[in-house]
């Protein structure tokens, strides 16, 4: 029984002799190779080749190396195996620091204060607001999204929730689907968008819903952060509304087209942060390692863990 790694943009190598390690008795294929289809059980996947898995008939899980599945499931020559994804507490808590530090950083003022260090000047701003006084709305309340919600409750920062499906969570209002989303960014002053990408989530970051968001908030104006999926958010969009200035501004992990083209005008924007899709990685050695635990115990007969509703595409 095989696993065969199909994965482009990764150091191939690398990712087999990790695997390897941790299957020391198995075969550990690359998708490049000659192989005879029928021996391979498993595949983990990152950006492989859209219709190039379809000849795995026998395949029994296919793995996401990432969170995000949009990679995988955008494929519709796909064994008809379970999609299961990574979940890596390490991750959550990495991506949930990004939040924290992200939101601080605009209630802290943090790019107007390192702009008057730059330039020397003493600025004695008495307009402080309170961690309590700013309404954050996180978009998403799945692995990442539950774990921002209580780091930011523990900044005391007033926190709501949007999801597919209703939610209940102690302190926190949730909303749930489209006939809830008006109202959920009519009070939200810093929105953080934690979505997978899918076909009902794709540019939902757009001039309708940024026009939506509260402008009676403490902050002077609505926030955005995107770390979910570039392709939630219309670029074009997010600089027309910070220009307009009904967005006060944006930290954005993710973009429509990645690296960020050198010509978009977000890189120079003086209200926009940019991380380099980076707000949480996991280690490579924590995904084998939870890929091949998965294996391990499926092959004891227990349930898969993280499994992708395909239908919804998350
Ligand atoms: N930037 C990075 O480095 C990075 C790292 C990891 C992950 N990510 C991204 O973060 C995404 C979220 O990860 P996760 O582990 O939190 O995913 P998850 O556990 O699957 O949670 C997804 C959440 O989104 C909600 N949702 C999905 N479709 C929706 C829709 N149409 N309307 C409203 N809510 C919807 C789900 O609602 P229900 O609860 O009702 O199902 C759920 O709350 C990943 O898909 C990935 O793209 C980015």
């Amino acid at each position: 029984m095989s696993i065969l790694l199909a994965i482009n943009g990764w150091d191939l190598r690398s990712w087999q002799e990790r695997f390897q390690a941790l299957l020391p008795d198995r075969e550990v294929l690359l998708a490049a190779s000659e192989i005879d289809a029928s021996r391979v059980k498993y595949i983990a996947c990152w950006k492989h080749t859209p219709g190039s898995l379809a000849r795995y008939k026998d395949c029994q899980v296919l793995f996401s190396l990432g969170a995000g599945v949009d990679h995988l499931i955008t494929d519709y020559d796909l064994p008809d195996a379970p999609i299961v994804r990574i979940v890596d507490p390490d991750l959550t808590g990495r991506m949930s620091e990004w939040v924290a530090w992200q939101c601080l950083d605009w209630l802290r003022q943090g790019k107007m204060y390192r702009q008057l260090q730059s330039e020397q000047r003493w600025f004695d701003d008495r307009h402080q607001p309170a961690a309590q006084d700013v309404r954050v709305g996180i978009m998403g309340l799945g692995e990442l999204g539950m774990d921002a919600v209580e780091r930011l409750r523990h900044l005391r920062f007033d926190v709501a929730g949007w999801s597919r499906t209703p939610k209940h969570i102690p302190h926190v209002r949730s909303y749930a689907g489209e006939s809830e989303l008006s109202a959920f960014l009519a009070r939200t002053d810093i929105l953080v968008v934690l979505l997978p990408l899918t076909s009902d989530t794709r540019g939902i970051i757009n001039a309708d819903l940024l026009r939506k968001l509260a402008r009676d908030g403490r902050l002077c104006g609505p926030v955005l952060l995107n770390a979910g999926r570039g392709g939630l958010q219309v670029e074009i969009d997010i600089l027309a509304a910070l220009d307009t200035g009904q967005l006060k501004g944006a930290s954005l992990d993710v973009f429509e087209q990645e690296p960020l083209v050198p010509t978009s005008a977000l890189w120079t924007h003086k209200d926009v942060t940019i991380t380099p899709h980076n707000s949480a990685m996991s280690h490579p050695d924590a995904i084998a390692q939870s890929i091949v635990s998965q294996i391990k115990d499926f092959e004891q007969g227990e349930p898969l863990k993280h499994v992708v509703m395909r239908d919804k595409g998350y």
